[in-house]
């Protein structure tokens, strides 16, 4: 999970979102449990109950988790069936009802409307060809399907900093760029990342012919943020003046 503290590693260049996330991922994995970073914490405390929220009862729905990283959804809820893809080919699970692949998300090879609802958490900032990937989403979506896509906010990372006194200066222009070498928590990575303000989503989203039906942000509580994380995390530079995660859903008309 990119946590907002991108840090550059000279000039190497970009070698292809595939490899780099390859060549990150057990790095990734460890870092989302590890107890010196605030992964664990944000995730739990904010990513996790706003996607099983957003997502309802699933018991009887067929679900793709395209991008699906660990595989922490399927881990934590059960669809009547369904697929997680990644980049990075996932761990085949002991489940008849769940099918794990390596794909893109931009190039996804399942049938036209397959599922009732496709997941995209925390992947979209990391994938070049957004429109593609919404494009993809849609087209395996069924008439009357969702999608549900989770972000790290645009705001948190690339146009500004936190402050001592925890607030949160926006200094740089807000649009789109490549940034290459970033590293997530300083130690996964390098890998590219994105940069979008967030209506570049919205609108690659309506492109694809999504609507937008649902929007919410997730802010940090600070004071809980503290007891927990106190004495163990590495680095602090949170705030709660702007959102960490931003949600969304999208629907597909029957
Ligand atoms: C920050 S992780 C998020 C993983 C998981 N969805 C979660 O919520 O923890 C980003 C994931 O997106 C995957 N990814 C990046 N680009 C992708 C692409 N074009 N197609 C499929 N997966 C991609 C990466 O391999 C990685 O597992």
């Amino acid at each position: 999970m990119y946590d907002g503290n991108p840090q550059t590693k000279g000039d190497k260049m970009a070698i292809g979102n595939k490899q780099q996330w390859q060549d990150a991922f057990e790095a990734y994995k460890a870092l989302i449990h590890d107890p010196r970073y605030d992964s664990e914490y944000l995730r739990r405390t904010g990513l996790v109950p706003h996607m099983i929220e957003l997502i309802g009862d699933m018991r009887r729905l067929q679900v793709l988790d395209a991008g699906c990283g660990t595989g922490w959804l399927f881990d934590a809820i059960t669809p009547l069936g369904g697929c997680e893809c990644d980049v990075v080919p996932p761990v085949r699970r002991n489940n008849s009802r769940i099918r794990s692949h390596c794909q893109d998300v931009c190039r996804l090879t399942y049938d036209d409307d397959s599922f009732d609802l496709v997941v995209s958490s925390l992947v979209l900032m990391w994938v070049d060809d957004l429109y593609g990937a919404f494009r993809e989403a849609y087209r395996v979506t069924r008439p009357g399907g969702r999608l549900i896509v989770s972000l790290m906010h645009p705001y948190f990372h690339t146009n500004g900093h936190v402050l001592h006194n925890g607030s949160f200066l926006i200094d740089q222009s807000v649009g789109s760029r490549e940034e290459r070498n970033v590293m997530i928590s300083g130690i996964v990575g390098p890998l590219t990342y994105y940069s979008r303000p967030l209506v570049d989503y919205y609108n690659a989203a309506l492109q694809a012919r999504w609507r937008l039906v649902g929007f919410r942000d997730h802010f940090i509580d600070m004071e809980r943020y503290r007891i927990e994380t106190v004495d163990r995390v590495k680095f602090t530079h949170r705030t709660d003046k702007i959102p960490l995660f931003t949600f969304f859903v999208c629907g597909k008309d029957t």
